[in-house]
C-alpha cells in the first residue's frame, strides 16, 4: 500500500522550496501525495502554485490583512487539525521556519503522526534573529523524526542539539527549484524577452542593484535606515534600484512613504518566480534579507550583501558569495559603492562555489521516504557542494517512532 505523504506550506518561500519535491512525491508509485495550503500568505503563494502547476488537496485560505502571529498561530492549528483527522497520513512534512511550519508540526505531534522537516538544523544562535524564525525551526526539529539538513553544517547544529529523530544531508530544495526555473529561461529566448518586457524601465547602461527585506526583526528603525541607504544610492546616479516590495504593510508602507517616486528607485510588486529569477540574472548586486536569495544568488554567480546582524546561511558568507552588511544606514551604503566602484571583484562572484547542492535534493528526500538507495546521485554529492557523501546510502530504517 501507498505511503501517504502530507505537505503542508503557506508562504512564498515554502512554497517554491516544496514544490519540486511535491512534483517528484507525486511521481513515485510507492506513495499517495496530499498537499494542504495554509494561505498563510494569499498573493504570493498563488504565484508559486500557478508556475509549479501544483493543485492542492486542502486550501485553508487562513491569510488576513496584518495578521498577528498568534491569531494565525491559533487559527491554524484549528483548522489543520481537521485536515490531519481527514487524510489521517502516515507521515507530515513542513518546510523552515515559518508560522505555519511550526503550527503543522505541533498539531501534527499532537495527532502522533510522525513529522519530516525538510530544511531542518538552520540557526543562528540568536533567539530574537531571526525572529520569530529560529524559535519556529528549533521547535520543529525537537518533533520531527526525520531531519533533511540541506548542509553538513546544518546537520552538525542538530547534533550539537541530541535530538531523537534522524538527520540526512539532501542539500536544499531551493537549487531544485531554482534550477529548472533557470532551464526554462536559459533555453527559451521568447521567454526572457517576454520577462524582461516586464521591467521595460531599466537602463541598458546602469548597473541594476536588486533590493528585497521583509524581516520582522528590521521593522520602525530598521527599515527607515534601509530606505535611507537606497536614497542616498540612487542620488549617486551610479546605479538603478529595483525593489519587488513584500505584500506586508509593515514593509510597505514605510518603504513607500520614503522611495515613492525617488529618481532611479523603481518599486514594483512582488514578481512571480520565473520573473524574480530572471531579474536576479540581470542584477549587479543584489542586497537583500532573504534566506530564499541568500541561497540562490551564489548559485548564480552574483554578489549579496545581506542586510542583517548573523545569519543561519554562513556557507556562503564562508564561500565568500555573501557578506553581512546590517541595517546601518552608512555601512550598506559603503558596501554598496565599494562592489559599484570594482567590476572585477564583482564579477569574480561568478567563479565562487554554491555551497546548497546539486539540485537533487528533492530526489534524495523521496529516496529516504521510501527507504531505497539514491546510489544515482551519488557522483553528483561532493564536499565543495555542502552535501556529504554518506547522505546517499543512509536508510530511515533505524528511524525512532
Ligand atoms: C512570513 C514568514 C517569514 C518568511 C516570509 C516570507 C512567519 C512568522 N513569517 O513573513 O518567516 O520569511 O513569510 O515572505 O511565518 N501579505 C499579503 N499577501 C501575501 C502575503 C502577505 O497581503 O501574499 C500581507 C498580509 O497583510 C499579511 C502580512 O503580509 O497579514 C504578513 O504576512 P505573514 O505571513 O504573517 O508574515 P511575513 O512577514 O510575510
Ligand atoms: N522571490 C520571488 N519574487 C519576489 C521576491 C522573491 O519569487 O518578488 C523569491 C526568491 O527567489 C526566493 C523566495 O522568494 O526563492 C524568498 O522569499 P522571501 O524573501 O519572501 O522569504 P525568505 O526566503 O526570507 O523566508
Amino acid at each position: 500500500m501507498a505511503t501517504k505523504i502530507l505537505s503542508i506550506f503557506g508562504t512564498r518561500p515554502e512554497a517554491i522550496k516544496m514544490a519540486p519535491l511535491v512534483k517528484q512525491l507525486e511521481a513515485d508509485p510507492a506513495i499517495e501525495s496530499v498537499v494542504c495550503v495554509t494561505g498563510q500568505h494569499q498573493q504570493m503563494l498563488d504565484q508559486v502554485l500557478d508556475l509549479f502547476r501544483i493543485e492542492p488537496h486542502h486550501n485553508l485560505a487562513l491569510m488576513t490583512g496584518n495578521q498577528t502571529l498568534n491569531e494565525l498561530a491559533a487559527r491554524l492549528i484549528a483548522s489543520l487539525d481537521d485536515v490531519l483527522a481527514a487524510v489521517r497520513p502516515d507521515r507530515v512534512l513542513v518546510h523552515g521556519d515559518t508560522t505555519t511550519a511550526s503550527a503543522a508540526a505541533l498539531a501534527s505531534f499532537h495527532r502522533r503522526i510522525p513529522i519530516g522537516h525538510v530544511e531542518a538544523g538552520l540557526r543562528t544562535g540568536n533567539l530574537m534573529q531571526p525572529w520569530p524564525e529560529e524559535m519556529n525551526r528549533r521547535v520543529v526539529d525537537v518533533m520531527s523524526d526525520l531531519m533533511f539538513a540541506p548542509t553538513a553544517s546544518s546537520k552538525a547544529n542538530l547534533a550539537r542539539e541530541a535530538l531523537h529523530g534522524k538527520v540526512i544531508v539532501t542539500g536544499n530544495t531551493v537549487i531544485d527549484a531554482l534550477t529548472l526555473t533557470t532551464a526554462r529561461i536559459d533555453s527559451d529566448a521568447a521567454l526572457r524577452a517576454e520577462l524582461d518586457a516586464r521591467l521595460p524601465f531599466l537602463d541598458g547602461a546602469l548597473p541594476v542593484l536588486l533590493v528585497t527585506g521583509h524581516r520582522r526583526e528590521s521593522f520602525g528603525a530598521g527599515f527607515a535606515n534601509i530606505c535611507a541607504a537606497l536614497g542616498d544610492l540612487a542620488r549617486t546616479d551610479k546605479v538603478q534600484i529595483v525593489y519587488p516590495v513584500h505584500l506586508n504593510p509593515n514593509v510597505r508602507g514605510p518603504v513607500q512613504q520614503s522611495l515613492g517616486g525617488a529618481r532611479n528607485v523603481h518599486l514594483i510588486d512582488p514578481l512571480d518566480y520565473l520573473g524574480f529569477v530572471r531579474l536576479m540574472q540581470r542584477a549587479s548586486i543584489i542586497l537583500t534579507d532573504s534566506g530564499g536569495v541568500q541561497e540562490e544568488a551564489p548559485a548564480l554567480g552574483k554578489p549579496v550583501l545581506v542586510m542583517r546582524d548573523v545569519t543561519e546561511r554562513p556557507e556562503a558568507v564562508e564561500a565568500g558569495t555573501v557578506r553581512l552588511v546590517g541595517t546601518e544606514r552608512g555601512a550598506i551604503v559603503r558596501a554598496v559603492t565599494a562592489l559599484l566602484d570594482n567590476v572585477a571583484e564583482r564579477e569574480s562572484f561568478a567563479r565562487r562555489i554554491n555551497p546548497y547542492g546539486d539540485g537533487h535534493a528533492s530526489q534524495r528526500i523521496v529516496a529516504a521516504l521510501t527507504k531505497r538507495p539514491f546510489a544515482e546521485f551519488e557522483a553528483a554529492v561532493s564536499a565543495d557542494s555542502g552535501v556529504s557523501a554518506d547522505a546517499s546510502t543512509q536508510s530511515v530504517d533505524a528511524v525512532s517512532r
